[in-house]
C-alpha cells in the first residue's frame, strides 16, 4: 500500500469545456495527476439533471475525456472514467440521499441558481445532485477535490453527510477537503462580469471554450466589458471587468496581481485586453491541436475509458460493499 494521496474530481458534459472550467479545475487536476492518484470522471449522469440532446452529450462527453488527456493528465497513471460506466455511483447515491436532508438540500446555491434558470425543469434530480457528487467523493475515499469556488459549497455537504454515516456506522468514509486555487477559482463572463463564466450559458459572447480558435478568442477579448476608468487595477467590487481579466491573465502567467499592475501601470485597456487575449490563445493552443488529434482516434479514447470504468469499478465496489454490509443488507 502507499500513502499517497487521492484526489476526485468531475466535470458535467453538460456543454463545451471553457475557459472558466479549465483555470478553476483542470490546471490543477493536471497539477496533480502527476504526484497523486487521480479519478477524474466525465459525469454524464449529473448532466441529465437539465434536458441534454443525446448524440451532442455523446460528442461532448468524448471530446470531454480528449480534453482532460491533453491538459496533460496521463491514462496510464490515473482514472479516467466515465460516470455512467461504473454503477456503484448510482447506488451509493441512493444510499447517501437517505441520509441527507431535505433543508440541507433546499439551502445549495446550484440547485436555486438552476431552478430559477429552469422553472419549467425543476426535476428530482437537480435537487438530489449533492447526494450523487457525495457519492462520487466518497466512493473513491477521496482526500482532496480540486474544483472551482462555486462547488465549496457541494464538498461540505459531502463532508456532513459523511460525518452523519461515520457517527451511525463507524469509520467508512474518509473527509474530503476541497482544494480552490488562489487565482483562477471562479472566472466571470467577459460580457457580464458580475456573471461566472458558465459552459451552458455561451451565447452572449462572454465565455471563452478550449476549443475556440485564436482569432475567436482575441476577438472575445478586446470586446469583453470594463469601466470606464483608465487604470489597470485589482479592484473586485468596483472593477469587475478588469479584476476579470487581471485574474486570466495571472492564472495564464503566473505572474502576481501585483507584477500585472505594475507591468501595465499606465497603459490603456486596448493593449491589455490584447495582451491577455494573447496570453490566453498561448496557454489553450496546444490543448486544442491535441485534442483534434486525440478526437480522430477513437478506438485509442475508447480504449481510455474501458481501462478506467474497470479501475474506477473496483475502487468504488470496494467502498459499496462495505456501506451496504454497514446498513444490514444481505451480502450476495
Ligand atoms: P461544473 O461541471 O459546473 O464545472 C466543472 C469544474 O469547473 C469549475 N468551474 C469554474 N471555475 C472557475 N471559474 C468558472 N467560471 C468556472 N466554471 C466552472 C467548477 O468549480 C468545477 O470544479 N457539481 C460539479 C461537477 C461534479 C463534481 C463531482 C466535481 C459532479 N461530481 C465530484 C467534483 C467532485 C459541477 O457542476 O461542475
Amino acid at each position: 500500500m502507499d500513502d499517497k494521496k487521492t484526489i476526485l474530481s468531475g466535470i458535467q458534459p453538460s456543454g463545451a469545456l471553457t475557459l472558466g472550467s479549465y483555470l478553476g479545475a483542470l490546471v490543477n487536476w493536471a497539477a496533480m495527476s502527476e504526484i497523486y492518484d487521480c479519478y477524474y470522471t466525465i459525469v454524464d449522469m449529473h448532466a441529465i439533471t437539465s434536458r441534454q440532446n443525446p448524440a451532442q452529450l455523446r460528442n461532448t462527453a468524448l471530446t470531454q475525456l480528449a480534453q482532460y488527456i491533453a491538459c496533460g493528465i496521463d491514462p496510464d497513471k490515473n482514472t479516467l472514467f466515465i460516470q455512467s460506466h461504473v454503477p456503484a455511483h448510482a447506488e451509493l447515491s441512493w444510499v447517501l440521499s437517505c441520509y441527507t436532508m431535505f433543508g440541507e438540500l433546499s439551502r445549495m446555491t446550484q440547485f436555486k441558481d438552476k431552478a430559477a434558470k429552469n422553472a419549467d425543469n425543476i426535476n428530482a434530480g437537480l435537487f438530489t445532485y449533492p447526494a450523487l457528487m457525495a457519492a462520487d467523493i466518497l466512493l473513491y475515499q477521496a482526500d482532496l477535490v480540486p474544483v472551482g469556488s462555486d462547488q465549496k459549497q457541494h464538498i461540505e455537504l459531502t463532508r456532513d453527510i459523511a460525518v452523519r454515516f461515520n457517527g451511525i456506522y463507524g469509520d467508512v468514509f474518509n473527509l474530503p477537503e476541497p482544494y480552490i486555487p488562489k487565482v483562477g477559482a471562479r472566472i466571470m463572463d467577459l460580457q457580464a462580469p458580475t456573471n461566472k463564466m458558465s459552459k451552458s450559458e455561451i451565447a452572449d459572447g462572454g465565455c471563452v471554450l478550449l476549443l475556440d480558435k485564436p482569432e475567436d478568442i482575441m476577438r472575445a477579448f478586446k470586446r469583453a466589458v470594463t469601466d470606464s476608468e483608465s487604470s489597470i487595477r485589482y479592484d473586485l467590487a468596483n472593477k469587475p471587468g478588469i479584476s476579470n481579466l487581471i485574474q486570466i491573465y495571472s492564472a495564464c502567467t503566473g505572474k502576481s496581481l501585483d507584477e500585472i499592475e505594475c507591468e501595465f501601470e499606465g497603459q490603456g485597456y486596448g493593449v491589455f485586453k490584447a495582451k491577455v487575449g494573447e496570453a490566453v490563445v498561448e496557454t489553450l493552443r496546444p490543448i486544442r491541436e491535441e485534442t483534434l488529434r486525440l478526437l480522430a482516434d477513437k478506438s485509442y479514447l475508447r480504449s481510455v475509458y474501458d481501462q478506467g470504468a474497470d479501475k474506477a469499478s473496483r475502487t468504488a465496489n470496494k467502498t459499496l460493499r462495505k456501506v451496504y454490509k454497514k446498513i444490514g443488507f444481505i451480502e450476495r
